[in-house]
């Protein structure tokens, strides 16, 4: 397995004492406003540059016919109730064509002529001009001066005239690419630039344009399936700082101020995923204490922490995008596992770190075999517990083992839904790899075992051979002993506390 260089810099320029003057505003972080975080000129988002981004719509249009347009609707905001607001989340497609991250915008990329040159391929930016009455309140948009000068469009229009402009673009060319997608904002009383009935017709002006269209998406995802060395950058740094945020919560077992809390826990690492440099948590975590880890999904978060139980926890940063995924059990206890706990912990690990192997472009294996090798490495290991001599594979696998191996990690938790799980993993595929064993409150079961759920999920880039398999979650611990060390000696190991992730991506 390729090992990563652990010696860390911290290069992110950082001024303090007074604001600079800038020259420009953005409605997202961009190299000119916001440097801390893309700290590298030239790149648009996190670790990704402006070519980049150029390099994609070329390669998505490269087996297109000439006259082909690629359509694709951003996300509008959200709302919890009333005017309360959920983060905003942009379509992934969208982003990963063009790094841009604003509500209420459309891009569509037009495929013109066939000469294999650059001029072959346009970028067009449909966005929210610049209004001060809304930026009153909503804050800066980079109009489309900034969609122009940043996000490298070649052509730009209000996002209020997409009617007539997809209309006449429709026109002017043969093949469609796009999909199809439902967002119903009605009942919001801040009216998005697009809302509902606007965006019904804009479905209605491709579904009725008498063009051929086909999906857009599924060109996407086999671009997405295999990330650039840029892309495994970026989420290599969120894994590290995710693994780090965990270690550290591990660490507080032992320490003169442990955690006492699933809610708190949460929090914690909430915390510490932000402070080492990821943008947010990539998902509601669960964080579940003893018998609570049963539950796949647990994320009430409300328990306590107790001594004699596992803190079962999986959670991740997001960072440019790019989530991490991870989960870890540990004992919340200096003195360290108990048997049953160590038993089972061992069984998991095992199946962990054999299925980590088979990550291997050269062994041709697909998601589904290594899940089918998952359930028989859980079954194998499982039988060595006298408690269980007697467990069948189909109890392993419907019962104590209700989940499937892992999944496709990127910009979505669950990246490219549409990539079958019968593809063979090629080199460039990042993958977790999630087995678990979760024992039910049933006499079926030793009550000796009974309540106890773990999961050890890390996350994978699929090598070309053996040795080119990148864990990018090697820095979170998992080894019994590594846990055991860092529970009874709090946050001591060396690096732990004070590292900072090299963000100079
Ligand atoms: N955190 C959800 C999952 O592991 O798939
Ligand atoms: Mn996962
Ligand atoms: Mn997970």
């Amino acid at each position: 397995m390729k090992q990563f260089k652990v010696s860390i810099q911290f290069k992110r320029f950082i001024q303090i004492n007074s604001r600079p003057t800038r020259l420009f505003t953005a409605g997202q972080p961009i190299h000119e406003t916001r440097p801390h975080l893309i700290p590298t000129p030239g790149n648009l988002t996190p670790g990704i540059s402006a070519l980049e981004y150029y390099q994609r719509r070329l390669k998505l249009c490269s087996n297109l016919p000439k006259k082909s347009l690629c359509i694709l609707f951003g996300n509008i905001i959200q709302y919890s109730s009333g005017s309360v607001f959920y983060d905003f989340q942009q379509d992934n497609d969208l982003y990963y064509l063009t790094g841009w991250l604003e509500p209420d915008s459309i891009i569509i990329i037009e495929k013109k002529f066939d000469n294999g040159n650059d001029e072959d391929v346009n970028l067009h930016m449909l966005v929210p001009p610049k209004n001060p009455q809304l930026e009153l309140w909503q804050g800066v948009k980079s109009g489309l001066e900034g969609a122009y000068e940043f996000f490298n469009a070649d052509y730009v229009e209000d996002i209020n005239k997409a009617t007539i402009y997809l209309k006449n673009l429709i026109s002017s060319n043969d093949y469609i690419y796009w999909d199809k997608k439902f967002q119903s904002q009605d009942t919001s009383p801040i009216k998005s630039f697009f809302n509902f009935s606007h965006n019904q017709n804009l479905n209605e002006i491709i579904l009725k344009c008498g063009k051929p269209i086909k999906s857009l998406s599924k060109l996407t995802t086999e671009m997405r399936a295999i990330k650039s060395n840029n892309e495994i950058k970026v989420m290599h740094a969120a894994n590290q700082i995710s693994s780090r945020a965990i270690n550290k919560a591990i660490g507080k077992v032992g320490s003169r101020n442990p955690i006492m809390s699933e809610k708190t826990l949460a929090k914690f690492l909430d915390y510490q995923f932000v402070k080492g440099g990821c943008d947010k948590q990539a998902y509601i975590p669960v964080v579940a204490s003893g018998s609570n880890a049963l539950t796949i999904h647990y994320t009430r978060n409300d328990d306590l922490l107790f001594k004699d139980e596992l803190v079962f926890i999986d959670a991740g940063g997001k960072l440019g995008g790019y989530c991490a995924d991870i989960s870890r059990a540990w004992p919340n206890n200096p003195k360290g596992f108990n048997d049953p706990q160590r038993d089972l912990y061992e069984v998991v690990l095992n199946t962990n770190k054999q299925c980590i192997e088979l990550c291997d472009e050269s062994l041709g294996y697909t998601l589904n075999d290594i899940h089918e090798f998952s359930v028989n490495s859980l079954f194998n290991n499982l039988k060595n517990l006298p408690a269980f001599k007697n467990v069948t594979k189909n109890e392993v696998s419907k019962i104590l083992y209700p989940h499937y191996i892992g999944h496709h990690l990127g910009l979505d938790l669950h990246d490219i839904p549409l990539h079958s799980r019968f593809n063979k993993l090629v080199e460039g595929n990042v993958i977790t790899i999630e087995p678990g064993l979760y024992i039910p409150k049933d006499d079926r079961w030793s009550k000796y075992y009974q309540g106890i759920g773990i999961r050890i999920e890390d996350d994978i880039v699929v090598g070309k051979t053996n040795d080119e398999i990148i864990n990018l979650t090697s820095g979170c611990v998992k080894e019994v002993q590594d846990i055991e060390s860092l529970i009874r000696n709090g946050v001591t190991t060396p690096g732990i506390h004070d590292e900072l992730v090299e963000l100079d991506i």
